[in-house]
């Protein structure tokens, strides 16, 4: 018996696990790890756990893709059995995957506390999935940790009790912090140095790449880009086969685009660390690149970070070509906004959390 079941599914996950793992194995807090494999490609999984240093779960789920629906209720499915042997005193999720509401909802309904890492945080946007599960999973949890001060007001509207939440900073730039020393220089990932300097782009939201003449608007976008920078397009499965299913295939082989497969987290590391910019629509890169100081367009209309607008550097264009591209041009002109690193993306929060949390669970 463990007093703390963690768990993680997709790959934004994994590098929020990876501190919080470790501060409990220091404060000592027991804990097991659940793999719900909503990721499973090894490029996707298997090498975060490697790179990272994640002790190897568990339990895997091994629940694959399918339907939200799907997907949501096998991991509900093959969830619940693992509660009942393990007989935690609670359930850690991070983030706002499926993997995050699906286990959260079934400790809650089995009277298990749940603990929800990343909470607060809201676009507003309920067309994204991960807001629902967001929502959701604070509404569940019994205890909320937070990454910045702008989550309390969300949760308080929301009616949490203030007692619930605990602002500790984000686990994501702890990880971020210790492997910096350790990022694979762009050079290697790429074979050489771009000489007129890279843009790192990963595009994988479903209001992007869903919708073909989105998905075209911004090939062709890029297409421009890649005319005064090499443009380096680690691709997410989901996109890949978007734009083939979309018969947009050649525009992913533009002159100047480099398209690579998903990359370890340290090969992204670096691959972000020396960039010119980067363009995402990820909620991980927009911290990422806060935390790096290095200039990021978000390609989306809102963002549940907004600590990334009004303190780091990055800047929200939508998908629209001409304000991508005026923004594109300030930072080829000026270097773009320069931002200062947010109250407690210190490289702590994870010790903050196990410390917090050991004495919560001595009191309750
Ligand atoms: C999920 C998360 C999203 C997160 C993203 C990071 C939800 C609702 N979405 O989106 O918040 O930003 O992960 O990647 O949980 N696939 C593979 N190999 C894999 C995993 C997925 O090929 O290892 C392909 C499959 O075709 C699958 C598709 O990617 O259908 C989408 O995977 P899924 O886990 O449903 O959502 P993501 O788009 O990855």
């Amino acid at each position: 018996m463990s007093e703390i079941l963690c768990v993680v599914g997709a790959r934004p996950n994994f590098m929020k696990i990876a501190p919080i793992m470790a501060a409990f194995a220091a404060q000592p807090i027991s804990a097991k790890l659940v793999h719900t494999g909503q990721h499973y490609d090894p490029a996707m999984s298997d090498s975060f756990f490697e790179q990272l240093g994640i002790p190897r779960p568990d339990v895997n789920l091994e629940v694959g893709s399918a339907s939200h629906a799907v997907q949501t209720a096998d991991i509900m499915r093959a969830f619940e059995p693992v509660l009942d042997a393990e007989q935690p005193r609670a359930v850690l999720v991070v983030g706002d995957v499926n993997s995050t509401i699906a286990c959260a909802l079934v400790a809650a309904k089995k009277g298990i506390k749940v603990i929800h890492v990343e909470a607060g945080l809201r676009s507003y946007d309920r067309g994204m999935p991960e807001e629902i599960n967001r929502v959701l999973t604070d509404q569940l949890a019994d205890l909320l940790y937070t990454t910045e001060r702008s989550a309390l007001p969300n949760l308080l509207r929301e009616g949490i009790a203030e007692e619930r939440v605990q602002f500790v900073g984000n686990v994501m730039i702890d990880t971020l912090r210790a492997h910096l020393e350790r990022a694979v220089p762009a050079e290697r990932t790429l074979g050489a140095k771009p000489a007129r300097g890279h843009a790192v782009v990963t595009l994988h939201r479903p209001a992007n790449v869903d919708d073909p003449a989105t998905l075209k608007s911004l090939l062709e976008t890029l297409a421009v880009l890649a005319r005064e920078v090499d443009v380096v397009f680690p691709i997410h499965p989901r996109t890949r086969a978007a734009a083939e299913r979309q018969g947009l295939a050649a525009l992913l082989a533009a002159p100047g685009i480099r398209l690579l497969p998903p990359q370890g987290y340290l090969e992204m590391l670096g691959l972000m660390v020396e960039a010119t910019l980067v363009l995402t629509d990820s909620g991980g890169l927009q911290e990422e690149t806060t935390a790096l100081g290095v200039p990021c367009i978000t390609v989306r209309e809102n963002t549940e970070r907004p600590i990334t607008l009004s303190e780091g550097t990055n800047t929200l264009t939508g998908a629209n070509p001409d304000a991508i591209l005026a923004c594109f041009r300030d930072i080829r002109a000026g270097g773009g906004k320069r931002g200062r690193i947010p109250e407690y993306w210190d490289g702590h929060a994870a010790e903050r959390i196990a410390a917090h949390l050991r004495g919560w669970l001595d009191s309750v």
